[in-house]
């Protein structure tokens, strides 16, 4: 019996990838902070199987027979069984279990199939005997995690990475991400997430990016999005916060404006959302601090800020932001180091 455990934190992009093509390939670079906290661990044991089937899962979620992962987990190796054949004729128990609360309203899906992939590159490497320098196996797990669940291939990278060819990093690449050299304050920066719902969304990603092929601002977006790009990088090189903030904050609403302007047409904030948005811009006007909010594609709420503003932070948080918290729900987590062997 052979077995490897990891874990793969979530992550949450400062410059959002929204539109893609071909086989989950970006339309414009993203980049984005890896968290610590919102992770998952995931460990497989491999045995023989009992038929000559090409092989077989069992996936345990927190313990529990899980149908919904499991077909996507079938689906995903059989896609692409050229890539695993070292797993003929095997059983693999798959157990996973997720760091942070049950319907928090955090996608589990970077972190989930980061996890999943670094278990199967190691197990890979156990059964060849074929063991390869680190680069190209972080290399080759965000290649696979990215063909797993798109934006999961930056998870794996500690602190921060990009995805998507651009001249500006020469190692970059829209098949996988690469680990990106920032300035040290960035190594110490929190999100506070601030759950305004946790129930699931009312448009997958998937559905969203095929949304972009029809919207007309698509080839604007792409335009702006590298500009941002360009611009987040000097920026976190120069620790030019007001330049972040600024940033940040136009990319998380540009992506909501996509999706409003998309069709047909959705919304995914909430009142709460864009109060939360208000109330962090008065406390970023009052304060001088420079706190921002960034979103996915979803209603809730990243609040990131650099840890001088913890004490700061927590106190308004804890004081006000949380009354539009569904149930109170607030996740204080921080950039952190990627997926790690258990
Ligand atoms: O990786 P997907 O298909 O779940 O898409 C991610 C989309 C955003 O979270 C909105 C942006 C991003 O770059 O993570």
């Amino acid at each position: 019996m052979l077995k490897s455990a990891w874990e793969c934190p979530s992550n949450i992009a400062l410059v959002k990838y929204w539109g893609k093509y071909d086989v989950q390939k970006p339309r414009n670079p993203s980049l984005s902070f890896t968290l610590s906290e919102s992770k998952t661990e995931t460990s497989i044991t491999l045995s023989e199987g009992k038929s000559d089937a090409l092989l077989s899962t069992e996936l345990l979620l927190e313990g529990k027979s899980n149908e919904k992962f499991k077909a996507k987990i079938d689906e995903f190796l059989k896609q692409y069984w050229s890539n695993f054949s070292y797993l003929k004729g095997k059983h693999l128990l798959i157990e996973t279990r997720n760091s942070f609360p049950h319907s928090a309203g955090i996608a589990s899906s970077a972190s989930g199939m980061g996890a999943l992939i670094c278990c199967l590159a190691d197990l890979e490497q156990k059964i060849t005997g074929e063991i390869l320098p680190e680069n190209e196996f972080w290399r080759k797990v965000s290649f696979f995690s990215r063909l797993a669940s798109g934006s999961a291939c930056r998870s794996v990278f500690p602190y921060c990475a990009a995805w998507g060819r651009d001249e500006m990093l020469p190692d970059s690449s829209e098949e996988y991400a690469v680990s990106l050299p920032f300035s040290p304050i960035f190594k110490q920066y929190r999100d506070c997430i601030l759950i305004v719902s946790a129930a699931e969304k009312s448009v997958s990603s998937r559905a969203g990016h095929a949304l972009m092929n029809n919207n007309p601002f698509a080839e604007l977006r792409y335009d702006l999005a590298r500009k941002n790009f360009h611009a987040l990088y000097a920026a976190m090189q120069n620790e030019d916060l007001k330049t972040f903030v600024k940033i940040v904050e136009n990319e998380a609403l540009m992506l909501h404006s996509l999706m409003m302007l998309s069709e047909p047409s959705f919304i995914l904030m909430q009142p709460a959302t864009l109060s939360l948005i208000e109330k962090i811009r008065d406390f970023r006007a009052e304060t001088g601090l420079p706190v921002c909010f960034t979103l996915d594609a979803g209603p809730n709420i990243h609040l990131l800020y650099p840890q001088e503003c913890e004490k700061e932070v927590r106190e308004r948080v804890e004081n006000d932001f949380v009354r539009h918290c569904e149930g109170g729900k607030v996740i204080f987590d921080r950039v952190g180091e990627g997926a790690k062997k258990l």
